[in-house]
């Protein structure tokens, strides 16, 4: 029994206490500050500096007492790069990048506790990445450098420490990072004030209107209120036009199936990896903690007046109290504007992997996802450990693999979103148990499973198998559930790649 082990049981009882009585996790922790820069070449025109500190601060969430928070604050220091504040909320800028960009991003840590920054979605090297091992001290700074390779899409950043990510997300550290390319700039897509990137969260709120962070261990923290961008009873004010909207879910736990209620289509044209083949209708998207999907939004045929609710629609099965009717956000159709984009019939090609060009294709890493008696919730077999990396959990930098997830043991079966470091994949395809099925028909039909993925739900009976070309860059990355519930509870764990 190592000192990562009895730190994990420590924290199981301290969290189980905490769920009880309501309260927040205490947590402390020593740590040793590091600091890394790798020097590249690169065009000057394509280097982008930006200083990115997180810090306490105060909001006007809610009517009334000002809520405490923790935000990033940026400020671009060189380059090109893009930095919206977010109006009003606790959220951090959107950063809008291009592909062939080079970050340099200095991090300072001004929370009081350590952390570490994530780039969700984003193919960086190991060191890059945000594992927990890098995680600085209060006063500390870490320094990123790294190349975009992926494709234009909607990524997202937030701290990744040990045990403390629900935590230091809930208090608000997350930001969008949009990725722009030649090749979607080709596409007649909405843009400027027409492409609007949306985060949904919920939150609870004590009588000084401050967050609370009581959970369930199963079926994570649910709070009472919906915010979108940090805003409750959000209203977006729309003119009578067509609308790029990048939903991202930045709940620690909550699973949304967002339908609009007067009957507008979901047309979607993008997922975590950006854009899809072609547009394609759903009745309904599922949207679990970490996933992002792009709609295309039409309102041109909407008199001015018009208001539409975008709502997450009852499904069943996920885990506790997760699947209620939620009115999530408005819509209002405010003026009249003209509007010259047709939605394009193609978007841009998604080539599909074969499984037969897989390494392994007949033999698959398997990992079970689960909560068991004594370990908690672990993950191929067992918590999150630091250092340690299972014999299936190697793989050789470049290689395309076939990854097998199931979520059929266990104690209690509940939903999980899966989600991999560093690379966009493809689902293959899905399984479900006998049992499983009636509680599958609720979501099923809003998966999203066309196009590039990093994080992907999975309900109870749910098998699901995925083909991954493994990231260039050799070194220890990721994979775990998004709940970041059962994330800090040690549903999480390495994987590691070799030149
Ligand atoms: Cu958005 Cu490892 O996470
Ligand atoms: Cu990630
Ligand atoms: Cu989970």
């Amino acid at each position: 029994m190592n000192a990562r082990h009895s730190s994990r049981r420590d924290f199981l009882a301290a969290c189980a206490a905490a769920a009880v009585a309501g309260a927040a996790v205490p947590f402390a922790r020593a740590g040793a500050p590091s600091s890394k820069r790798i020097p590249l070449a690169v065009e000057e025109q394509a280097l982008q500096r930006i200083d990115l500190i997180q810090a306490p601060t105060q909001v006007q969430v809610r009517a009334g007492l000002k809520t405490n928070v923790w935000r990033y604050v940026g400020a671009v220091r060189a380059g090109s790069v893009g930095l919206q504040t977010v109006p009003g909320s606790y959220l951090g800028p959107t950063i809008r990048a291009r592909q062939g960009d080079l970050m340099r991003i200095r991090l300072y840590n001004q929370i009081g506790e350590e952390s570490i920054t994530h780039w969700h979605g984003l193919d960086v090297p190991a060191d890059m990445d945000g594992h927990p091992e890098h995680v600085v001290a209060h006063n500390q700074t870490y320094d990123y450098e790294f190349p975009i390779l992926n494709r234009a899409g909607t990524y997202w950043y937030h701290p990744h420490p040990d045990m403390r990510t629900g935590q230091q997300v809930l208090n608000g550290l997350a930001g969008f990072f949009i990725v722009h390319d030649d090749e979607e700039d080709q596409l007649p897509l909405p843009r400027g004030p027409q492409d609007v990137p949306l985060c949904i969260q919920d939150r609870s709120f004590d009588a000084a209107n401050q967050f609370t962070y009581a959970f369930n261990m199963m079926a994570g923290f649910l709070g009472t209120t919906l915010l979108v961008n940090g805003r409750p009873d959000y209203v977006l004010s729309v003119a009578t036009r067509a609308y790029r909207l990048r939903l991202l879910n930045g709940s620690n736990s909550r699973i949304y199936k967002l339908a609009f209620n007067d009957g507008t289509p979901l047309v979607v044209i993008g997922t975590d990896g950006g854009l899809i083949d072609a547009p394609r209708e759903y009745p309904y998207v599922i949207l679990s903690p970490g996933e992002r999907v792009d709609l295309w939004a039409d309102f041109r045929g909407r008199p001015v007046g018009h208001q539409a609710t975008l709502q997450s629609l009852a499904f069943s099965g996920a885990g506790g109290a997760q699947g209620g009717l939620l009115n999530v956000m408005r819509v209002s159709v405010d003026r009249a504007e003209a509007e010259t984009l047709a939605l394009p019939q193609t978007l841009t090609p998604v080539r599909r992997y074969r499984l037969q060009d897989a390494v392994n294709a007949a033999n698959p890493k398997t990992y079970p996802i689960n909560f068991q008696m004594g370990s908690g919730f672990t993950l191929n077999g067992a918590p999150f450990n630091m250092t340690v990396v299972a014999v299936n959990e190697r793989a050789t930098c470049g290689t395309l693999e076939l990854i097998q997830i199931t979520n059929t043991t266990g104690m209690q079966v509940v939903a999980h979103p899966v989600h991999f470091h560093g690379r966009q994949f493809q689902i293959l395809d899905r399984a479900v148990t006998a049992g499983g099925l009636a509680n599958w028909e609720t979501v099923r039909q809003g998966y999203v499973d066309v196009g590039w993925k990093d994080t992907f739900l999975m309900m109870p009976g749910e098998t699901v198998r995925l083909l991954v070309r493994h990231s260039a860059y050799a070194g220890k990355f990721l994979y775990h559930c998004h709940n970041l519930v059962h994330e800090d509870m040690g549903m999480m764990r390495n994987f590691q790649l070799l030149a």
